[in-house]
């Protein structure tokens, strides 16, 4: 429960090693017979991190002042300085959060913005971050505009260029995700190198990549980043962060404590009060799990299997795949196609109650069409079953 986080693996794992990978999937749960390939929507955590949090709560039931104690003891000694060492971050710049959105909501409300001011985001963002963007826009009179980046992406130039030819002289803030729901790869580093340049401030969705690719926040030059840990990094269901440096802190508000507050580092951003403390702490029984196997394993384990996927999907008749297949603008793990004349959404409830396959629908971009997103944990078997199933699909509706 208390976990002894390990140093990061560097040693490289080949990604098609069979004997290697069987083993790691052996520490999932999954009902027997199903595939999960809808880690985009919420991850599966391997079997030790639902131990420690199950043993966590017992503890806070046997002893819970010692448990208190405990927890906060771990969390901080233990817990924070390896998760910013992760991320290539300090230690005081890391508030723990329940998932990226409430850190989506902090970045929203804790900016200090004017009426008039304008913020840019892409009409690729997640609705947790264009609603609350939307409540300020109309409660506080900042603009907030949206520009449009075409699905399927151009290409990492068209993203930069359109962002750039829409800032003027009220902006003030840039607005982006770092992997979208759909799994599109922005250019994050330019984008926020673009933002520095122009003296705006850069706030970055960074839900769908935390645990998918190797983030290195310092490499990554945002000034604020929040995440999801129950997605790709494989957290228990609650768990997510928000990362603002340093120097952006003190013109960063918190919703949360006195802004004088001494000794304040990010850990003002935490929402105050009591919290499911077994759950935070587990995040070190997951980070161990991530580093056992190593990041940058995990990356080229991920492009394997979507490269495989990708593939194959082309030869399936009348599909689309809207993911491309550079690696510059496509994530690792997240994969989106569509059927000309074909609803193809509507397939996500069939595809798991006939084959037990667990996909998701996307819906979005005038898109009616599924997601699939492979982790380390898959197989190319599973990918087959479910490239078949999708086939027969297609016919079904005609094809
Ligand atoms: C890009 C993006 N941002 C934010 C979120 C919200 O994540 P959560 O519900 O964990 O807060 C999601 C969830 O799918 C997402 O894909």
């Amino acid at each position: 429960m208390f976990t002894s986080i390990s140093d990061p693996q560097t040693q490289p794992i080949d990604p098609e090693d069979r004997a290697y990978w069987s083993q790691v999937r052996s520490q999932f749960m999954l009902e027997p017979g199903h595939a999960y390939l809808n880690n985009a929507a919420l991850g599966m955590p391997p079997k030790p991190v639902r131990d420690a949090v199950a043993a966590g709560f017992r503890l806070m039931s046997e002893n819970p002042s010692k448990a208190k104690r405990d927890f906060h003891g771990y969390i901080e000694s233990e817990l924070r300085p390896a998760m910013a060492s992760f991320l290539g971050a300090e230690t005081g710049e890391i508030a723990l959060a329940r998932n990226a959105t409430e850190g989506l909501y902090h970045i929203v409300n804790g900016l200090g913005l004017a009426p008039g001011d304008g913020v840019l985001m892409t009409t690729q963002e997640h609705p947790s971050a264009v609603k609350p963007w939307k409540v300020r826009a109309e409660r506080y009179g900042i603009e907030v505009r949206e520009v449009h980046i075409p699905s399927p992406l151009v290409g990492a130039d068209d993203i930069l260029e359109r962002i750039s030819a829409a800032i003027d002289g009220r902006t003030k803030v840039l607005f982006f995700c770092h992997v979208t729901r759909g799994g599109y790869l922005y250019p994050v580093k330019r984008l926020c190198a673009m933002a520095r340049d122009k003296g705006l401030i850069s706030a970055v969705d960074g839900a769908q990549a935390v645990g998918m690719l190797h983030v290195d926040l310092a490499e990554v030059g945002s000034d604020l980043y929040t995440n999801s840990l129950h997605k790709w990094f494989l957290g228990p269901a609650g768990t997510g962060f928000l990362h603002v440096t340093r120097a952006m802190q003190p013109s960063f508000s918190t919703l949360y404590a006195p802004e004088a507050e001494p000794g304040g580092d990010a850990r003002r951003y935490e929402i105050q009060g009591t919290y499911d403390l077994p759950v935070r702490a587990a995040l070190g029984t997951a980070l161990d799990f991530l580093n056992r196997i190593g990041i940058g394993n995990i990356e080229r384990r991920l492009r394997m299997l979507s490269d495989y996927l990708r593939k194959a999907l082309l030869e399936v008749p009348g599909l689309r795949l809207l993911t491309s297949l550079s690696h510059d603008i496509s994530s690792p793990g997240s994969t989106i196609f569509e059927f000309d004349g074909i609803d193809a959404a509507r397939w996500r409830g069939p595809m798991e109650e006939e084959a037990q396959l667990h996909v998701d629908d996307h819906d979005r971009d005038g898109h009616r069409g599924l997601r699939i997103s492979t982790h380390y944990y898959n197989t190319t078997d599973e990918i087959d079953r479910c490239v078949e199933k999708l086939k027969e699909m297609a016919r079904r509706d005609g094809r």
